[in-house]
């Protein structure tokens, strides 16, 4: 059998994720595996006709694909994007339909689940056979039991091409809605939303002021008393994405710096800002791959914050209520970031008076809650991807990411280990050997007992 492997590593065969691959190859040698690195080579696959259309052909003419990728930024990096957005955009789709495939990612499993959706999303629209995915701690192949697990996924895999066995889809195709928003001018300057002095930015990949979006921009903009500004990401000098060099593990340096602008866009003027709205058209089931480099390339100061204490949000063209993975990846970056995510505005649903005056409270939200310094509480997808970071900073990995390491002991990041939790400890060292005793355990009413400390608010008239 022959497999075509769609390599999404920008460090091509010196990528992790490929020794996943090279290893069924070791264990299945009767096989032919083809390893394109798409990530590594995307610039000339976009370029060069030839090169893609020959990429094309080698897929059409495999048994199945495998799609083979590092995590970057929850999802796949801007150059396998690019990729999949290539495959649309030249209606190179039919040589993927019907062929089996499964989908390995690499990584330290944060946010690995938001990527292989995406993943599985995509082979679904490709109308591929899929027969599932393999997320990996970049690790895994290095421990016996690990590696026989993968070792027999790739093996059902081989059994569903040889076998004709059936594969379920588990997203429906995208459903456009046909809209043209048109907004009104706002006559009366009374109505519009005084800044209170705050900064504030809308980023956007947008081009055209024709498009929902580009009104939309215009009207948010236009609700505003005084300006605001509006920067494309096509007028931002970047060239190109994040290349995986790691030189930034060690001081947060990127090795792109003094050769493009997306340090100086980063730190001068986004960081910078109160407020922050990013804005794009949805894109295959993500935003464009020009926005995922934006991600990529702000990976430089790798897993510490950069967006901290910022009143954010979006402003979205197309079908995000049909992609919740998306709306995850949204929010689960603000909440890693230590900023606020105050809405989402779409073109999909309502009239356009009714998303003129979306906008609209959506700006008047935006100045009132940085101005009253109001933060929603974080959610298991900030929580969650907080603790991974901290752990694998702290343990693993704090030999390559050394910048973050002394940047968690700095800002305390430690110091929300449960074994560093002083009055936690004490209380159970108090109470473990109560709650032994029957006796106590009869008495005690926990429900009275876990609103006993409530109680010290509810009556206290200072609180
Ligand atoms: C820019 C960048 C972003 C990353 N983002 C994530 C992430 O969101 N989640 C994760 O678990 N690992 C993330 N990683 C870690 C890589 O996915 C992991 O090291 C992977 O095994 C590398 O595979 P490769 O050698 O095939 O490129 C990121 C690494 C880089 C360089």
């Amino acid at each position: 059998m022959k497999f075509t492997v769609l390599n999404g590593s920008p460090k091509g065969a010196e990528s992790v994720t490929m020794q996943y691959i090279l290893y069924i190859k070791k264990k299945h040698p009767e096989h032919e595996y083809d390893i394109i690195n798409i990530a590594q080579t995307i610039k000339k696959i976009e370029s060069d006709e030839n090169r893609f259309k020959d990429i094309i052909h080698r897929v059409q003419e495999s048994d199945g694909v495998i799609w083979g990728f590092p995590l970057y930024v929850m999802l796949v990096c801007s150059q396998y994007k690019r990729f999949i957005e290539l495959v649309f955009e030249k209606n190179a789709e039919a040589a993927f339909e019907n062929k089996y495939t499964i989908v390995i990612s690499t990584s330290i499993h944060f946010y690995d689940h938001t990527a292989q959706n995406y993943m599985q999303s995509i082979c679904d629209d490709l109308k591929m056979k899929y027969v599932g995915n393999f997320p990996a701690d970049s690790w895994d192949l290095l421990w016996p039991k690990r590696r026989a697990r993968w070792l027999l996924f790739a093996e059902e895999f081989i059994n569903h091409i040889e076998n004709n066995f059936p594969t379920s889809r588990h997203y429906a195709p995208l459903n456009l809605r046909d809209f043209k928003y048109t907004p009104s001018e706002i006559t009366d300057d009374s109505k519009k939303i005084d800044t209170l002095g705050k900064k504030i930015l809308v980023v956007s990949d947008e081009t055209d002021k024709n498009t929902n979006i580009g009104k939309m921009l215009k009207r948010f903009r236009d609700s505003f008393s005084d300006e605001i500004e509006i920067i494309n990401l096509n007028d931002i000098d970047i060239k190109g994405g994040c290349i995986s060099c790691l030189q930034c593990g060690y001081d947060h340096k990127c090795s792109y710096l003094g050769k493009d602008g997306f340090i100086d866009f980063w730190e001068n003027m986004v960081m910078t800002k109160d407020i922050l709205v990013f804005a794009g058209v949805i894109k295959d089931r993500y935003l464009s791959s020009r926005w995922k480099m934006v991600q990529d390339r702000a990976f430089y100061m790798t897993h510490t914050p950069t967006l901290i204490g910022k009143q954010m949000g979006y402003i979205v063209s197309g079908p995000l209520s049909q992609i919740p993975n998306l709306s995850e990846m949204f929010q689960g970056h603000i909440e890693l970031q230590g900023s606020n995510l105050v809405d989402i505005i779409t073109d999909e649903f309502g009239t356009s008076e009714e998303i003129d005056a979306l906008l609209l409270d959506f700006a008047r939200r935006l100045v009132t809650f940085s101005n009253t310094d109001y933060f929603k509480p974080l959610t298991f997808l900030g929580e969650g991807g907080r603790k991974i970071f901290r752990d694998d900073i702290y343990g693993r990995n704090r030999f390559v990411f050394m910048a973050d390491h002394e940047y968690y002991e700095k800002h305390g990041f430690y110091n929300t280990f449960p074994q560093n939790d002083e009055r936690a400890k004490k209380m159970n060292e108090k109470l473990i050997p109560l709650m032994k005793i029957d006796k106590v355990r009869t008495k005690i009413n926990m429900k009275k007992e876990f609103l006993r400390p409530f109680l010290r608010v509810l009556e206290d008239p200072n609180k």
